[in-house]
């Protein structure tokens, strides 16, 4: 089944974007169309519904994760290899169906369809390069201190993997999560984001399609509670690992109950990432970095920028060019204007936060350089393409003046918003790009190799862009940050399989006789010091 076939489990209408779905939770390899339904609107147009999706029961979490285990069962003694082979055809699904399934993305979560192709991009990435990792997921040989016996290390697979994504990277983020943890050899919960869930659906039957056994990936749709509930069978010892990607606040509550269960999960959480311009930086480069990172995704990624720390010297002439540059901001419905730079906000949740934050910057004393809020027939934005009232779309924001003391300096918002901040520095620009509570990611334009050096070395980030934008990971490197951005695990590359494995350490004594590790080793006698007093005293 194709992602195609989407189209043969909906009741196609008189839509404009495309057919209504009428969606059902994936488990066991069958469409669950449950009793309780919730709505999946258009961000762009919200008089177009996407589908209907069910909230889930406790009785259809039951099947999913009861399913899973029995999946498990067979998966992971499945050889890595074969599971990569699996991973292989997945890839070549996702890249025939690439501009399907950015479709389904931009109609549902309103990011503009370059964007969305490069989501489904980077789940093709992840799948290419996890494939080969099933001919390697290498343990190791290692010596043993005792003679005929021998040392090794095995990766192991962990057991049902609940995994619970965010509605800004409905596509990537996921396959980071589910490629290498079904690679490793586990089973999948997922709960997608009540905001994606088509998506969701869509990314579900192109799995099927690539013909992982049934019950391997199993879909439950629903809210924060739906995903609550499936979080309960991490204290009765039925799911293995989570792995989540939201808010800090929430990544909070999930380590609690992952901690009381002695579980590690993997909590990629918000971010507050610094940009730094310093006096060495080529603006001309810096100025297009600066507005991507800031408004690109209207501010909706983990790594947009939230703070522009500037060097004194350079202030006014990055302030001038920047201001220029945002003026040809094109804001509009993605899916009629493939030339925004960015659509709607993704969730009613995420304009609250953003009007919200126009008052915080007022109470910091910060100066608003731009008419901002709700764009609206009567509140027009010049460069807006579509009916403004069909959507949550809101027109960029523009601080100076903030200082690390600001709350607008501290809080994530996610939404395009960023504040200039004026440093004395190098050294104080560094400073105050670590005077946050999170960690991210974090950039800084120079074209001086000390001034990166410096800045690498001293920053507190999981990543860095020299000369780049806070935003724009490859899908190959370790994508993660510290402080309140994460508990230190990191998805992607072969990093992220520390998170789906636990190391297995094996010792095989083939002596013929018991061998106690420690005791029974020769580790031969150092001989007496000679001091050099005698041996000068010798005769010669
Ligand atoms: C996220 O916002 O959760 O680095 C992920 C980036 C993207 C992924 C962002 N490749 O901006």
């Amino acid at each position: 089944m194709s992602a195609r076939a989407i189209e043969s489990i909906l009741k196609s209408g008189k839509k404009k974007y495309g057919p209504e779905i009428v969606g059902g939770h994936w488990i066991n390899s069958k469409l669950v169309r449950g009793s309780q339904h919730f709505r999946s609107i258009n961000s762009s147009d919200h008089s177009d519904i996407v589908g209907s999706f069910p909230t889930a029961t406790d009785g259809e979490i039951e099947a999913a994760i009861k399913g899973a285990e029995k999946a498990f069962q067979k998966w992971s003694k499945t050889p890595a290899p074969v599971r990569g082979t699996f991973i292989g055809r997945l890839a070549g699904i996702l890249d025939r169906e690439k501009e399907s399934l950015a479709a389904i993305i931009t109609r549902e979560i309103g990011k503009p369809y370059r964007e969305s192709l490069g989501e489904v991009q980077e789940a093709i990435d992840t799948a290419h390069f996890f494939q080969s990792e099933g001919r390697r997921l290498y343990g190791q040989t290692v010596p043993s201190e005792l003679p005929n016996k021998e040392l090794m290390t095995y990766r192991r697979p962990l057991g049902v993997c609940l995994m619970i994504s965010a509605s800004n990277f409905p596509f990537a983020v996921p396959s980071w999560k589910i490629i290498p943890a079904l690679i490793a050899g586990n089973a999948i919960v997922w709960k997608p984001s009540q905001d994606a869930p088509a998506t969701a659906l869509a990314f579900a039957l192109c799995m099927n399609e690539a013909g992982f056994p049934d019950g391997l990936i199993q879909v439950i749709f629903g809210d924060g509670k739906s995903a609550e509930r499936a979080l309960t069978y991490v204290e009765e010892g039925r799911i293995q690992k989570v792995s989540f990607t939201g808010s800090s606040a929430v990544g909070r509550k999930i380590g609690e109950i992952c901690g009381r269960a002695l579980q590690s999960p993997s909590l990629e959480l918000g971010g507050k990432n610094p940009l730094i311009i310093d006096k060495t930086a080529n603006l001309d480069k810096a100025v297009p970095a600066a507005i991507v990172g800031s408004y690109g995704t209207a501010g909706q990624r983990c790594t947009s920028t939230g703070n522009i720390i500037i060097h004194k010297d350079v202030y006014d002439e990055f302030r001038k060019k920047f201001l220029a540059a945002i003026q040809k901001i094109k804001i509009g419905n993605p899916n009629l204007d493939k030339t925004v730079l960015y659509g709607p906000l993704f969730a009613e949740r995420y304009l609250t936060n953003f009007l919200n934050h126009l008052n915080w910057g007022k109470k910091d004393g910060a100066k608003l350089l731009l008419k901002s809020g709700r764009i609206t027939s009567k509140n027009s934005y010049p460069n807006f393409s579509g009916d403004p009232e069909t959507g949550w779309y809101v027109s960029p924001a523009l601080w100076e003046g903030v200082t690390p003391k600001n709350r607008i300096f501290q809080e994530e918002v996610f939404g395009p918003t960023v504040s200039l901040c004026k440093a004395s520095s190098t050294d104080q620009a560094i400073e105050w790009a670590n005077a946050h509570a999170y960690g991210l990611s974090s950039a800084i334009f120079t074209e001086v190799p000390n001034v990166m050096l410096q800045f690498k070395e001293n920053i507190q980030a999981g990543m860095s862009s020299i000369n780049n934008a806070t935003t724009g990971a490859e899908a190959h490197l370790p994508f993660g940050g510290i402080k309140a951005s994460g508990n230190g695990t990191r998805e992607s590359g072969i990093w992220v399989l520390d998170a789906y494995t636990r190391w297995h350490a094996v010792n095989v004594d083939l002596a013929g006789k018991l061998q106690l590790a420690q005791m029974d080793v020769d580790y031969g006698r150092a001989n007496k010091p000679v001091s050099f007093s005698d041996w000068a005293k010798r005769p010669s």
